[in-house]
């Protein structure tokens, strides 16, 4: 498709591409949005310089994508539970994504897309990475990918344990869901793999150990800069990303400096 509204320049061959010609605090025109729509299904995670969006216009632009998702257990900012605060300074005990994952894969609907704006950084550091999960996928061999397709796998919320003690829980308990290991990307029709370090305690119906070692194989080609994008962040800088087919992993290199901004999440459908 060639872009007229907007430029697109791709930050890595695997993942990742920055955008520019479009004032994100504005409604987007239909063509705009088409051809956002267009480079995000194609480069899995974009990115924006310079949005210094205020929590109306953020969460305007998440809802031109679908309704706004709810987190299990985080407390909202200023009382709004769709708006999540990213937030680590030298008195944090710890940093929100700071693991490979996609975001809230313990909700039996985990959402499929999130939207961050950063408005305060460190000097240095902050990096976020993101993976390509369908290059991850396609890695491995046509047998073994016949093997992990017939597989599910249970997500837990364990990581928010100890971390939300006083917040109340959106549902009362913190959820956990059994997703398929290779889900299929709902829009584009392709596979990628759907395990993550954050959320996935056990490959469903295997031996614990058998489980472990699996996972273990996964989680170390999900690591693999081949198939990852890094990004620095400057001030008012916007991400959004397709949990559906990605995975993320925030740095927390810059203990104790601050690093701060919040997150509107965008609704998913059961993963199949
Ligand atoms: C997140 O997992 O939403 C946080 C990502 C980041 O802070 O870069």
């Amino acid at each position: 498709m060639a872009y007229n509204n907007i430029t697109v320049t791709p930050l890595a061959p695997a993942i990742g591409a920055e955008i520019m010609g479009v004032d994100l605090r504005r409604e987007l025109t239909e063509s705009v949005f088409e051809e956002i729509t267009e480079a995000w299904l194609k480069h899995l995670v974009l990115f924006f310089d310079d949005q210094p969006l205020n929590i109306t216009q953020h969460k305007d632009l998440a809802r031109r994508f679908g309704d706004l998702h709810v987190h299990p257990t985080a407390p909202g900012v200023n009382n709004d539970p769709e708006v999540l605060a990213v937030h680590a300074d030298s008195t944090s005990k710890f940093h929100p994504g700071d693991s490979w994952h996609s975001d809230v894969t313990c909700d039996p609907e985990p959402p499929m897309g999130s939207i961050l704006h950063l408005f305060e950084l460190p000097p240095l550091g902050g990096d976020t990475l993101f993976v390509n999960m369908y290059s991850v996928f396609e890695s491995f061999s046509e047998e073994f990918k016949a093997f992990l397709c017939r597989l599910s796998a249970t997500h837990t919320s364990e990581t928010y344990s100890g971390r939300y003690e006083d917040t109340p829980r959106r549902d009362g308990v913190f959820p956990s869901a059994s997703h398929p290991v290779v889900r299929t990307h709902p829009v584009t029709g392709r596979k990628a793999l759907f395990v993550n370090e954050g959320f996935t305690e056990k490959i469903d119906d295997l031996e614990a150990i058998e489980s472990g070692e699996i996972l273990r194989l996964l989680f170390s080609r999900i690591r693999e800069p081949r198939f990852q994008c890094r990004y620095t962040w400057k001030p008012h800088s916007v991400a959004m990303w397709d949990n559906r087919c990605t995975q993320h992993h925030a740095l927390w290199d810059y203990f104790p400096r601050t690093r701060s901004g919040y997150r509107v999440t965008i609704k998913g459908d059961k993963p199949f």
